[in-house]
């Protein structure tokens, strides 16, 4: 049940082209719906896990094409953000490698994300007289402080996966080598969960974020009472059978 999804680029270091983009929303949409994935993990081919957006087909090959350029801005957003964030089943990045500029939205739109200890994290932007755009910014701040976000996008300097752990921006960075190990590991923690009951923590999480106190009370209270309509392991009452009754 764990599916994944290589970005697969790997001569142009996983750079994203409007091809990929494309791409990517095709395959996340099939997956949404594939009965089979209950875990998606996001890699990267080769040296990099993902070099950014292509500079030169990204940027460069859409500057005389405004509806070209719009349509991969759409496709860009809707795959690294929509899509990866409401995702219907856990989602975890596993980065190796070089992960630059844009590539950070998508690690942060995973559930999780665990990183090689040598990876090499940038906010490279500054140095191309561009800034943190198609939302990486939003996305930087959600999962770090201020004192480290400001730091790496004002300097653009790089960190290893060590540090974007110590910062928030990975769950942990492990040796390069236990790297699919120890996702695999993370999978089987999610995997052995009542599956419905995952669905509906993560996405409550993540939207009440968003809200204010009361109207958080209120969508909480509600979605637990649709949880346990549409929960097909009636999760809860079994939990509470086996605690208070079977004493198992
Ligand atoms: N856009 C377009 N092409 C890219 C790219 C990017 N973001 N990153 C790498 N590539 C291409 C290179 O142009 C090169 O293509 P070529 O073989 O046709 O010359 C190929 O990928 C390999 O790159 P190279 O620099 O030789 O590999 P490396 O392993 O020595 O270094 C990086 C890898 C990722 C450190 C380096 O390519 C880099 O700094 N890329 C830019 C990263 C960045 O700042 N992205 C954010 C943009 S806002």
């Amino acid at each position: 049940p764990i599916t994944f999804v290589m970005l697969n680029r790997p001569e142009q270091r996983n750079a994203m082209s409007p091809g990929l983009h494309a791409d990517m929303c095709d395959a996340l949409e099939a997956l949404s719906a594939d009965a089979e994935t209950r875990v998606l993990i996001l890699g990267g081919h080769g040296k990099a896990w993902c070099a950014g957006q292509d500079l030169k087909l990204y940027f460069r090959g859409t500057e005389d094409d405004p509806r070209a350029r719009v349509r991969a801005r759409r496709a860009a957003h809707e795959w690294r953000w929509n899509k990866l964030s409401r995702f219907p089943k856990a989602t975890i990045a596993m980065v190796h490698g070089y992960c630059f500029g844009g590539g950070f939205t998508p690690v942060i739109a995973c559930d999780f994300a665990i990183a090689a200890e040598d990876a090499t994290f940038g906010l490279s932007e500054v140095n191309w007289g561009i800034i943190p755009g198609g939302n990486v910014t939003r996305s930087v701040v959600a999962v770090m402080n201020q004192r480290d976000a400001m730091y790496y996008i004002m300097t653009g300097e790089t960190f290893d996966g060590r540090e974007a752990a110590a910062i928030g921006l990975v769950n942990e960075a492990v040796p390069k080598e236990r790297l699919e190990a120890r996702t695999r590991e993370l999978c089987k923690v999610l995997l052995a969960k009542n599956p419905t009951t995952l669905r509906y923590a993560r996405l409550a999480y993540k939207y009440c974020r968003e809200m204010n106190w009361e109207e958080s009370a209120d969508y909480l209270t509600a979605k637990n009472d649709q949880l346990m309509l549409r929960d097909p392991e009636r999760g809860r009452e079994k939990g509470m059978r086996q605690f208070l009754d079977d004493k198992t």
